[in-house]
């Protein structure tokens, strides 16, 4: 039959390139129409694997777990035309009922509305806010002292002769929650989020870079109020050294502090964000006062984060007997990234069972900590090079805040 032709071919493409996820998508929908669900729940999970989170393809595992469970599946999610919440969800009853299925209980949780005018492609407006960030109190404070409050106050700010203006840098280990917690803000600001990494915007062939810097900074200007998060900004420093001496490098930092500079161009209503996993690579030029002058430290999740963090993952799964707050006590050290990881491998092992049986098994406590047995924290590296950083170079104070929280961990 010339549909199941198309299926062995995609099948084929999929064994060829098993990461492409259009591709892995079809082959689901596929395997959902001719009712072979246990098949479609197997490529979800090898497309979690390549995807951690991927909301299309926990959307569509919904729809297979739903139909393995008995019921029909659950018609594709329809884009909504509000953006939405995740309703709240009864997590400790749900505890009390061991041995119960858990139905996903939404599938569309996207917390971004997409903007539809012509920068469309790329400014989203985050419907998150600060209160969705789970713990991480101090770097919340942070955020309200330094940008939030001035712009609640600007006449107060002006009095205590600061502002909101110039850039804020993020830092800290990776996968923490940087580029979750920029998003809030804008979400705070009723702003729209325009994400951009700095290597995207690099363009050392053609010598297009510093064109580009003009045009993100112009759509910003399009968009305000917006939040412009540069997302690694290190990448400025390790491209110029890489470089060999290039002036590309320095032409591009100029460009960037040029379009910051309040005195040649109007940012009203531009917020700079900036992320990076090493502050101590970032160009000096851009940290100077009036830059990226004010720097916040994202370390790892507290337990009240990681709680959140692992509610957000289990969110759209079937789940059952899962304590949250046992697994947030003993989960001390592991990144938002590797709860995600933990959260997707316990899925599988569910799922794998699952496709044995032909009945769905929901996720219980033992996959988890199964998975959790797996796991090293992925920050290692990051903390070794943190140390030596406060050891031999912060003679000016700037990681006195990372000096602290590091002291604060040996103590623990
Ligand atoms: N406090 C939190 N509450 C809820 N979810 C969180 C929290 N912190 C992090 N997360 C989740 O953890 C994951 C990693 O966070 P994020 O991508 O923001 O990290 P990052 O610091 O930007 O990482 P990288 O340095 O790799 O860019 C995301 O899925 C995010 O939703
Ligand atoms: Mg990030």
């Amino acid at each position: 039959m010339a549909d199941d032709q198309v299926l062995t071919d995609l099948l084929t493409m999929v064994e060829r390139s098993p990461e492409v996820l259009a591709l892995r998508v079809c082959v689901v929908e596929l395997y959902l129409d001719r009712g072979r669900y246990a098949d479609a729940l197997a490529h979800c999970g090898v497309a979690l694997g390549h995807h951690p989170g991927n909301e299309q393809v926990l959307a569509l595992m919904t729809r297979c777990t739903h139909a393995l469970s008995g019921g029909s599946p659950a018609p594709a999610p329809v884009p909504a035309p509000e953006p939405r919440r995740a309703p709240e969800y009864d997590w400790d009853a749900a505890e009390d009922q061991v041995g119960d299925i858990i139905a996903p209980a939404f599938v569309d949780a996207a917390p971004t509305e997409f903007v539809t005018d012509d920068d469309a492609a790329t400014v989203e407006r985050p419907t998150l806010r600060l209160a969705d960030v789970g713990g991480m109190d101090e770097v919340k404070r942070q955020l309200d002292l330094t940008l939030l409050a001035p712009l609640r106050n600007p006449e107060l700010a002006k009095a205590f002769g600061t502002s909101a203006r110039g850039g804020l840098l993020l830092y800290g280990p990776p996968g923490c929650g940087k580029t979750f917690l920029a998003s809030a803000v804008a979400g705070e600001l009723g702003a729209n989020f325009y994400p951009i990494e700095i290597a995207d915007i690099l363009d050392i062939y053609t010598g297009a870079s510093e064109r580009n810097v003009h045009s993100i900074f112009e759509m910003a200007r399009r968009n305000a109020p917006c939040v412009l998060f540069l997302d690694e900004v290190d990448a400025l420093g390790h491209k110029r050294s890489q470089m060999h001496g290039s002036s590309t490098m320095r032409t591009v930092v100029n460009q960037l502090l040029t379009e910051m500079d309040s005195a040649t161009h109007s940012n009203e209503g531009v917020f700079v964000l900036g992320a990076t996993n090493h502050p101590w690579d970032v160009d000096v030029a851009l940290r100077r006062p009036g830059r990226f002058d004010r720097m916040i430290f994202v370390g790892l999740p507290d337990a009240p984060a990681r709680r959140s963090i692992l509610h957000y993952n289990l969110r759209d799964r079937p789940v059952a007997g899962i304590d949250l707050a046992a697994l947030a006590a003993h989960t001390e050290g592991l990144s938002g990234a590797d709860l995600a990881h933990v959260c997707t491998s316990a899925t599988q092992l569910a799922m794998a069972d699952s496709m044995r049986s032909g009945e769905v098994r929901p996720i219980g406590m033992a996959d988890v900590q199964a998975a959790l047995a797996q796991i090293r924290p992925s920050t290692g590296a990051w903390f070794e090079s943190a140390r030596n950083v406060v050891e031999f170079a912060n003679g000016d104070g700037s990681y006195d805040d990372l000096a602290i929280y590091l002291k604060r961990m040996k103590q623990r």
